[in-house]
């Protein structure tokens, strides 16, 4: 307690003080029983009963005829990757190298850990023992429309689950053209290329360049020039 020249008018405000931190104390500690948590609030949660409408349920209906903003996906190839309910081998858009890039960078993210950054199915996850997805470079996906890979990456498949809340629909496209050019460059002929292509591959490397001029080679070649 503070000693010495306090006058009893300051002194009479600060017993008021304590005073009223007696009370608040006690109301907290009466108030803590019931106190409530913020992950339970006072909100229906969807399709809650309720006694507000007459129908007993806290959502209301669509209204017939009304699509909500977002959502009319009217261009049903492009959403559902099916022509008349079977699955399309045409996309529903030009694939172009931009996109081809976009699904590069959506596949090693979200399918490499499993399928592998070649599409072999032996990706990390795989190799600490998740189990194996097929490889992408089988007769059997080869042939298999784009529509379903789409819808795989859509919907699920087997032991793979949906990837439709991670991946927008235009990337889904995109993984899928990405599927596509892997699949397809286990698969060209040199007759897929334009005549200059074809004599240039066909011609030798200029004297003194071999075939490999990667940064490694490179770097290895001036460490024995040394
Ligand atoms: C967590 C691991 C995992 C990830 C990540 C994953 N997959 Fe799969 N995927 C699988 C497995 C396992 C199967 C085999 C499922 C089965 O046959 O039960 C499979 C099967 C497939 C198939 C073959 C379907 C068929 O007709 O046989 C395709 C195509 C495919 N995945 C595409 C993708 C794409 C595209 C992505 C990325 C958006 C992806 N997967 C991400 C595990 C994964």
């Amino acid at each position: 307690m503070p000693t010495g020249n306090i006058s009893p008018t300051t002194a009479r405000p600060a017993r008021g003080i304590v005073l009223l931190a007696g009370v608040l104390a006690a109301t907290l500690l009466f108030t803590a029983g019931c106190r409530r948590d913020m992950y339970d609030q006072p909100k229906y949660d969807a399709y809650d009963p309720s006694t507000f409408f007459k129908d007993g349920s806290s959502s209301r209906q669509q209204i017939d005829g009304t699509v909500a903003r977002g959502d009319l996906e009217a261009d049903s190839l492009y959403y559902t990757g099916k022509i008349d309910g079977k699955d399309a081998d045409v996309f529903p858009f030009a694939v172009d190298r931009e996109l081809l890039e976009l699904g590069r960078e959506r596949y090693l993210i979200y399918c490499s850990p499993c399928h592998g950054r070649a599409g072999d199915g032996r990706g990390m996850v795989v190799r600490r023992g998740f189990s194996p997805p097929p490889t992408f470079h089988s007769e059997y996906l080869y042939k298999k429309p784009v529509g379903h890979l789409y819808n795989v990456i859509t919907h699920g498949y087997g032991a793979m689950y949906s990837y439709a809340a991670r991946v927008p629909v235009r990337h889904r496209w995109a993984i899928t053209a990405y599927i596509r050019a892997m699949q397809y460059s286990r698969q060209a002929s040199p007759d897929d290329l334009t005549p200059d292509e074809q004599k240039f591959l066909a011609s030798p490397p200029p004297a003194g360049q071999t075939p490999s001029n990667s940064d490694e080679h490179r770097a290895s070649s001036a460490e024995a020039a040394k």
